[in-house]
């Protein structure tokens, strides 16, 4: 597995490379986990090349406690893409990413980043819609993988290239969860082990809340959850949603339309961990 730092030596590899392939990309922030390396195995499947990129971006990070704590297992991560089978790996620095002139683009998302994530998280999508832009400028993939467990970053990032008119596919991947339904992420690795017992009663409540749709209303399933928290001194609620899964809008009933998707964002301890659950009403 070719290991690269810089814009140079990518462009170079990939010019090298890449030509007549097919190239398909996972962009990571790295504390690389079996959701991460399930991404990677789609796009070797889809692709003659796969390249992965690693990079901690600060614009994302509307908190600095937040930034300063992610994970950082560079060494435990390149053994695990070398052993899924990556080719490439992409580790530049922030100068790489964004050196003295660069200019980060703007973007409308509207209303898709006035909720939910967009909402308590301010700046974060635009700092991600940034450095995805700049990645898929650098790396110019076919198709690029992402994991539904972020599913408003996904259609934040297929709006922006909408916008771009970008000639790649976006390549949506299923959560992966640990046995006890906590859904894979990088920060579970931060829990300390009361609260990593606490955040498998996410993923319960979500079962939960499917179980319970339709036969009760969408405000009496939301009070539910919020009762469920309330009740709960391990697990602080920030956010309980259900919307559509077309524009991210609050779903008022069940019958509006038929894609809803439950999300949640809540603190076990002092870590911010999201879920969610596809809801099909027929
Ligand atoms: O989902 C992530 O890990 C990050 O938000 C991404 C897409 C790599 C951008 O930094």
């Amino acid at each position: 597995m070719k290991i690269i730092s810089t814009v140079s030596d990518l462009s170079l590899f990939l010019k090298t490379n890449a030509k007549g392939q097919s190239l398909g990309f996972v962009p990571t922030m790295g504390a690389l986990h079996s959701g991460h390396i399930s991404l990677i195995e789609k796009a070797l499947e889809q692709n003659d090349l796969v390249l992965c990129s690693i990079f901690v971006n600060p614009t994302q990070f509307n908190n600095s406690d937040d930034l300063e704590q992610y994970p950082d297992r560079i060494q435990e991560d390149l053994k695990a893409l070398e052993k899924a089978g990556c080719h490439a790996v992409f580790t530049p620095t922030t100068a790489e990413i964004y050196p003295k002139d660069y200019a980060t683009k703007k973007y409308d998302f509207g209303l898709l980043d006035k909720v939910m994530e967009g909402e308590n998280r301010p700046g974060h999508f635009e700092g991600v819609a940034g450095v995805v832009s700049r990645l898929f400028d650098i790396v110019k993939p076919q198709k690029a993988y992402f994991g539904e467990k972020d599913f408003q970053q996904l259609a934040i990032i297929k709006s922006m290239v909408k916008q771009e008119q970008l000639k790649l596919e976006i390549v949506a991947c299923p959560i992966l969860r640990e046995a006890d339904g906590l859904a894979m992420s990088s920060r579970n690795l931060l829990l300390q082990p009361k609260s990593r017992i606490a955040a498998a009663r996410i993923y319960k409540r979500l079962l939960q809340v499917k179980k319970l749709a339709p036969k009760q209303s969408v405000a009496q399933v939301k009070a539910w959850v919020e009762r469920a928290f309330e009740e709960d001194n391990e697990l602080n609620l920030e956010y309980f949603e259900i919307v559509s899964q077309s524009d991210l809008q609050a779903s008022s009933s069940w019958s509006e339309h038929k894609e809803h998707i439950a999300c949640i964002a809540c603190y076990a301890g002092s870590i911010r961990l999201i879920d969610n659950l596809f809801l099909e009403i027929n």
